[in-house]
Order: C-alpha cells, then structure tokens, then sequence
C-alpha cells in the first residue's frame, strides 16, 4: 500500500513541483537557524534517566551566510544535557519543520499536515578539532553572530553531523526517499505553494481514493478541500509574555501557545536511535488563557513511524523552543531579538509515556482542544487509525535564563496559568 501509494504520487509530484524532494531538504536546512536535536539521554537528575530519549532546540548552521553545504554544524556546551549526552553517545536526529521558517508557519496549512515540509537527518554528531572546527565555528559564527561573545568557561564545543538517514515529508503519500548523495548534490530550493493543503489524502489511503486524489490533483490543480482557517496564528502579542522568574508561569505560556513541537522516540526504524517529528498540539480549546489545561494531546497514527516507535517503547519526550512560537516567528522579533540558542529563548521539554486515550470523557478534551487549534484535522482520513494522545510526562526540563536552573516541577507546572 506505501509503495502503491507513492509510486502514483510520483507522477503528481514531478508534473507540479518544480524543485526536487533533495532540493526542498537542503533549503529547510539552509534556512533554519535552529533544530530539534534529539539524543540518547547519558542521564540528567530531574530531566532524563540514562539511555532514554531526549531533545532540545539548539542552534544548527550548514555553512557561512549566503552559501549552504548541506553539513549540519552545532555549537553546544558540555554542561547542557545535549551536548552531554553527544559526548557519550553521538547517535541523534536533527528535525527541522517548514513551519519554523515563516511568520505565517505554512500559511494556512497545519503544521502536522503532509505538505508542510519536515525533515528529520538522523546519524552520528560528534565532536570536531582542528581545520573542520574551524568551518564549524565560521558556519556557527556567521549566522549565530551572538555565539561569539558567550562565555568560554562553560565548555563550548563544536560539533559535525554525519548523515545516515533522511525522513522527509512534503506531500501526501508518505515519507519520500532521498538518498544522502542526491541531499548533498542537492541546491537549496523552496517548495512551491502551490502544493500546500491541496487534499486529506495521506499515507496508506485506500487505492481508490489515492487514485482518484491524483486524478483530481491532475485535472483541477486547485483546492480540493477548502484550506481551513489556523486560529492558531492569532496568537498573543508578544509583550503578553509573563517574566522569566515566573518560570511555571512561562512554561504554560509556551505550551498554551504552540501549534507544534517535536515528539522524539527511541526509533525502531533506526534500530533504537533517537528519532525526532514534528507534531501538532493543543492544551485547550481555542486560545483564551482560561482555557488552558497544560495537558499535551496529540492526534497520531501508527501508519507513522513515531506512532510504530510509541507501540514498542511510549517514553519520548515533547520539546518547543520558544523561537517557533507563531507570536514570535516574525525574523526581527524571533525570541525578542536573542539568539534560539541564548537560554532566554526559553526551551521546553516534557519526559514520559505517550498514552492512547480510551476514556470518552479524556477524548472528548482531547479532541475539542486539537481541534478547536488545529481545524484541518477534523476533515483528516478516517482509514488512517489516527487517535487520541497525551503525553503523561514525569518530567520537565525548561530554560528560560542564565544560571543553570534546568528543571521545573511538575506539580508547579499544573498550579500555574499561562
Ligand atoms: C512566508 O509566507 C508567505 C505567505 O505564505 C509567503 O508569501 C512568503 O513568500 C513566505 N516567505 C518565506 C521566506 O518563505
Ligand atoms: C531508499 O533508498 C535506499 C537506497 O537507494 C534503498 O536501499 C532503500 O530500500 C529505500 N527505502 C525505501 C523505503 O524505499
Ligand atoms: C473555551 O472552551 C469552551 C468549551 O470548553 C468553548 O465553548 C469556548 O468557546 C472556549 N473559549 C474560547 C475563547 O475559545
Ligand atoms: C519507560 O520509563 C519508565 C519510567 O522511567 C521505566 O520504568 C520503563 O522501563 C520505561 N519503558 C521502556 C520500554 O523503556
Ligand atoms: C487507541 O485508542 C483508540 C480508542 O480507544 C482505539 O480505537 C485505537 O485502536 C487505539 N490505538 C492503538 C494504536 O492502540
């Protein structure tokens, strides 16, 4: 049924796109000046137990301003839990959405929907000395000029990514294939809109409504389904911000305003690497702060490879950085105008089991929330076994400040408000 449903998208794909899957890939990761980075965790007090998965947004840069290798550079420090765990353990993932890119995210398109563009490298990243540090630090220095002033007693190190596998995602039909010498042959390309939000039809749709879905892409090359409006990008002022010593109180702020963050599990697919997708969530039903629950749902399938992952292990983790806020997208206002790497761009990441939600009472929240944000997803197919989820995290590592203090409180966490 995949290879079915792929091969009769191909078609569709090549006649309406002009830039290549490869192409797309390169230009999501010229264009990101940050990532989702997920790690084998070494093992944190109060964030993460050893050998489970983590991730946390971090600055990525693949070459000096203007010119793009396609090489994922990085810039951590010893002391933060990614860089940490890299230095034990340099099996990670990269993941970077479209909807990062752009003040309006992917316009009208939700960000968990096939066509707005994601892409997650999986493989070593380790360390660099010598000369191939020195094109790190210029690649992380031209375009995360701020790096250059950070302490240099806090054990900052720069890092390279050796790529070993590519998920991406731009249309429907499932993940593409892209083979790591097309990646870096590849010139950065942006997708053309043209495609976005054009049908419901995703991975393992039933061959009649695949064939009919390319047979209407074909003859129409219009909108099949209405683009539904994305409340979500009504988002608060950006002075609506609470300060960062009401650190529970910025925790709720984030959650209750992110349209999507990334789930990262220990991938079956990569053999128990960590594996990290971009995801949609809501915590409450529309945007008004009274409204809120903190509760993370999510609306997954196991046609997925995030929802096979959470069948064989449910730990994962759950991780926004406040750069991709939609209140904060706008390039000159991203985080106030700090670096998505400073930690006053405030981090989040919730730990613990995905759970399947069964009780009505969860799934009616549950499915108000997401939908009330995400109005896409109640037109999305019933044959692709998409249910309910809420992460039931034990854990909670948050940055929102110099100094260190890198865990919240779960229970602090519920007793605040947005
Ligand atoms: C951002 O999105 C808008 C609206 O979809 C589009 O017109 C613009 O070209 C996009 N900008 C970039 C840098 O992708
Ligand atoms: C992807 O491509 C590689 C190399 O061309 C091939 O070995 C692999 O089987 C392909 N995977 C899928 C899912 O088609
Ligand atoms: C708050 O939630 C209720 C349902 O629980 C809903 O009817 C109402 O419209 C929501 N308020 C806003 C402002 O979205
Ligand atoms: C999930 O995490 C819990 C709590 O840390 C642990 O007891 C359990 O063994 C983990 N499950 C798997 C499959 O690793
Ligand atoms: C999740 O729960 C729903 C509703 O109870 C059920 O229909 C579905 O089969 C479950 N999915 C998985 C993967 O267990």
């Amino acid at each position: 049924m995949r290879a079915l449903s792929f091969f009769l998208f191909a078609g569709a794909v090549v006649s309406a796109t002009a830039a290549s899957d490869a192409s797309v890939a390169r230009w999501l990761v010229k264009e990101a000046t940050f990532a989702a980075i997920s790690t084998t965790s070494a093992g944190h007090e109060g964030i993460s137990e050893k050998g489970s998965v983590f991730a946390n947004g971090q600055d990525i840069s693949d070459g000096i301003a203007g010119s793009s290798t396609g090489i994922i550079y990085l810039y951590l420090s010893a002391l933060d839990p990614t860089g940490a765990d890299l230095l034990v353990n340099p099996r990670g993932s990269v993941t970077i959405s479209e909807a990062q890119l752009n003040a309006s995210g992917c316009g009208q398109t939700d960000p968990e929907d096939p066509t707005c563009a994601k892409l997650t490298l999986s493989g070593k990243i380790s360390k660099v000395t010598g000369s191939v540090a020195d094109l790190a630090k210029a690649a992380i220095q031209s375009r995360h000029p701020a790096t250059k002033s950070w302490p240099t007693d806090h054990n900052f190190f720069y890092l390279q990514m050796s790529v070993e596998a590519i998920f991406f995602l731009d249309f429907y039909g499932g993940a593409k294939n892209i083979s790591i010498a097309d990646y870096f042959a590849a010139t950065p390309e942006a997708p053309p809109p043209s495609m976005k939000g054009k049908a419901t039809a995703q991975e393992g749709e039933s061959m009649e409504s695949v064939k009919s879905f390319v047979k209407s892409v074909l003859s129409l090359g219009q909108n099949i389904v209405k683009a539904q409006p994305n409340i979500a990008h009504k988002a608060k002022a950006v002075g609506d911000r609470p300060l960062f010593f009401e650190r529970a109180k910025v925790a709720r702020w984030m959650v209750h305003q992110a349209t999507w963050g990334v789930v990262s599990t220990t991938s079956v697919h990569l053999k128990g690497a960590p594996f990290g997708n971009v995801f949609s969530v809501a915590d409450g039903v529309g945007l008004a702060d009274k409204n809120s629950t903190g509760r993370l749902f999510f609306y997954m399938t196991t046609l997925d490879p995030t929802g096979q992952d959470l069948q064989k292990n449910p730990n994962c983790t759950f991780q926004i950085s406040e750069a991709s806020l939609p209140a904060n997208l706008k390039k000159s206002v991203l985080c106030r105008g700090l670096d998505p790497e400073d930690p006053r761009c405030a981090r989040i990441t919730f730990s613990g089991p995905m759970v399947n939600l069964t009780k009505s009472e969860d799934i009616a929240v549950a499915k108000q929330s997401l939908f009330s944000r995400h109005p896409a997803m109640a037109s999305w197919p019933t044959g692709h076994h998409f249910s309910f989820y809420e992460l039931k995290f034990t854990s909670i590592y948050f940055l929102d400040m110099f100094g260190g203090d890198n865990t919240l409180e779960v229970q602090k966490y519920w007793d605040a408000t947005p």
